[in-house]
């Protein structure tokens, strides 16, 4: 069949469809400031995705703005696409958002099982299909024959395949240029959603690019993804990580490198990933959502490439192809360990942070030079880890209104702790003392109390972790914490996430409680604000 509008598909590579900033945002707990979303689809774009889906504009209004923002910025071909329910003002919302695109992508969804039209929508099939039609032809006629229309039909993988089918036909015709098949609740076996995928393929022809989005549920998002590349599919939706509801969405990092890694599974197929960007991506994004990325995971994992065995290491040692499938520098890793220090000049920190995957440059190199030398100070030797924590940590901290100038802790065995805080907040100083079960609970309380004379707020810690950034005893600590306001409603608290750093573990504790104060400080709905952190209250989130 043919269909009416859209770029063409191009013959011979896979689509990389970031879908971090959407489907990733919404694992629970995840939510991302409009900067820090910002920053990672900067990150994203040195990765070179084809398509940046930077969330659900009707969400709420921060956003709205975070998805404008982004489809403002994005250059170089890439895409940036934003997602709307079949709903009247959904998609309005969201061709607004990315109509400043250089290359706008518009997504529109609903669901076509039974169970989701049943129970959830209580529409018909007819009725499905007649929204489906009406908003995919509305995104076609408002954004031109040239632009990506792109269909989801929700929980495809357990709708009627015939019924599937004459959906996709019907939205084909209507201007969709895009169909995607999700795997919504992760419940496909690749052999099953290959087969599924072939069938689109063969019944759509050339008419659309065929795409795929599959969650991880039973641990195959990425053989889901995988099974559905080779039986046609010219669209893969990924997140970094693997983030996303629940068990989470297929790994971008796995995807690719296996695409990459594997050619002749995949004849003739590439993406135009840099592939030196994944690690830089990956920690990235851990960073700014406070997920760590657990050590045994694919690629990214912190023992992807490590080899504890002597059997291992003296094959390794000998060519290391007998145990590594990739390079670690394929995915960014420099392989070797950092001897920066106050002796290595900014070029040499340039140089360093570059093989890292990061460009800094100008005032922002001078600044972090004098972070390493200072560093260099109190700690032996400062490693790859130590300069990719100091660098996110930057990217982490947005405006501060609320500053520490200074705080002491009294604390003694079986004893209470004593803390006493001095925070500016705006033009106000305030001093304030609690006391708590240890130095990080006492000194909080103090800063709760100071930010709570002057703003009538407190923030409210919800998680805590601390982490050695990296081996020895004089590591640096990095501390991140999850906090919302105390006048928040119980059901839609704005959550945020804080880090610090330091070799002192309560000076990186109070860092990251005063950087989440100042996230909540600037609050939702505003262009430094909350994006989608703040929608929980919206009824079906796919
Ligand atoms: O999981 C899902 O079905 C989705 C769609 C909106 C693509 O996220
Ligand atoms: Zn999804």
């Amino acid at each position: 069949m043919s269909g009416p509008g859209g770029p063409a598909v191009v013959p011979g590579t896979v689509r990389i469809f970031d879908t971090t900033l959407r489907d990733g945002e919404q694992a629970p707990g995840a939510g991302l400031t409009a900067a820090e979303k910002l920053e990672v689809a900067r990150q994203l774009a040195r990765l070179r995705v084809d398509v940046i889906e930077a969330g659900f504009p009707a969400a709420s209004p921060g956003d709205f703005e975070a998805v404008q923002r982004i489809a403002r910025e994005t250059k170089g071909g890439i895409a940036v696409a934003a997602l709307a329910r079949c709903r009247d003002g959904d998609p309005q919302r969201a061709v607004e958002a990315i109509r400043v695109a250089e290359r706008p992508h518009l997504h529109v969804f609903i669901a076509t099982s039974d169970i989701h039209l049943v129970h959830k929508l209580r529409l018909s099939r007819d009725q499905a299909l007649a929204e489906a039609v009406r908003w995919v032809r509305y995104g076609r006629s408002a954004l031109g024959p040239d632009v990506e229309v792109e269909f989801s039909a929700e929980d495809a993988s357990r709708t009627d395949p015939d019924f599937l089918l004459q959906v996709y036909e019907a939205v084909v015709e209507a201007g969709a240029s895009t169909v995607n098949i999700p795997d919504t609740v992760g419940y496909a076996i690749p052999a099953e959603f290959g087969a599924l995928v072939r069938r689109v393929v063969q019944r759509l022809g050339s008419a659309a690019t065929v795409s795929v989005h599959c969650h991880n549920d039973l641990g195959l998002a990425t053989a889901n993804t995988l099974a559905a590349v080779q039986a046609g599919a010219r669209q893969v939706e990924v997140t970094i990580n693997g983030l996303g509801e629940r068990a989470g969405n297929a790994s971008l990092e796995e995807v690719v490198m296996a695409l990459r890694t594997r050619p002749t599974q995949f004849p003739e197929l590439a993406s135009q990933v840099q592939t030196e960007q994944i690690t830089a991506a990956s920690r990235l994004v851990s960073y700014l959502t406070g997920f760590t990325v657990q050590p045994n995971k694919a690629v990214v994992g912190g023992n992807a490439f490590a080899h504890e065995s002597g059997i291992h290491q003296d094959g390794v040692i000998k060519n290391p192809l007998t145990y590594e499938i990739m390079t670690p520098q394929s995915v960014g890793l420099s392989g070797s360990q950092l001897t920066i220090g106050k002796l290595s000049g900014r070029r040499g920190l340039q140089g360093k942070l570059r093989a890292l995957g990061h460009v800094v440059e100008g005032a922002a190199l001078d600044d972090l030079y004098r972070q390493v030398v200072a560093l260099a100070d109190v700690k032996k030797e400062v490693t790859d880890a130590d300069l990719l924590a100091l660098v996110e940590q930057r990217a982490a901290a947005g405006p501060a209104s609320i500053r520490l100038e200074g705080w002491s802790v009294t604390s003694s065995h079986g004893g209470r702790a004593t803390g006493t805080v001095s925070l500016r907040v705006g033009e106000k100083a305030r001093n304030a003392e609690a006391t708590g079960n240890g130095p990080v609970d006492a000194l909080y309380g103090a800063v709760d109390a100071a930010v709570d004379a002057v703003l009538g707020w407190r923030p409210v810690l919800t998680e805590y972790e601390i982490r050695a950034v990296s081996g020895g005893e004089d590591a640096q600590g990095q501390a991140v914490v999850r906090c919302r306001r105390s006048t928040d409603e119980a059901d839609n608290p704005l959550t945020v996430t804080g880090q610090g750093l330091s070799t002192n573990i309560i000076e990186a504790s109070l860092e990251a409680y005063l950087v989440a104060t100042n996230k909540l400080q600037v609050g939702r709905g505003t262009s430094e604000g909350i994006g989608a952190a703040s929608r929980g209250s919206l009824e079906e989130l796919p």
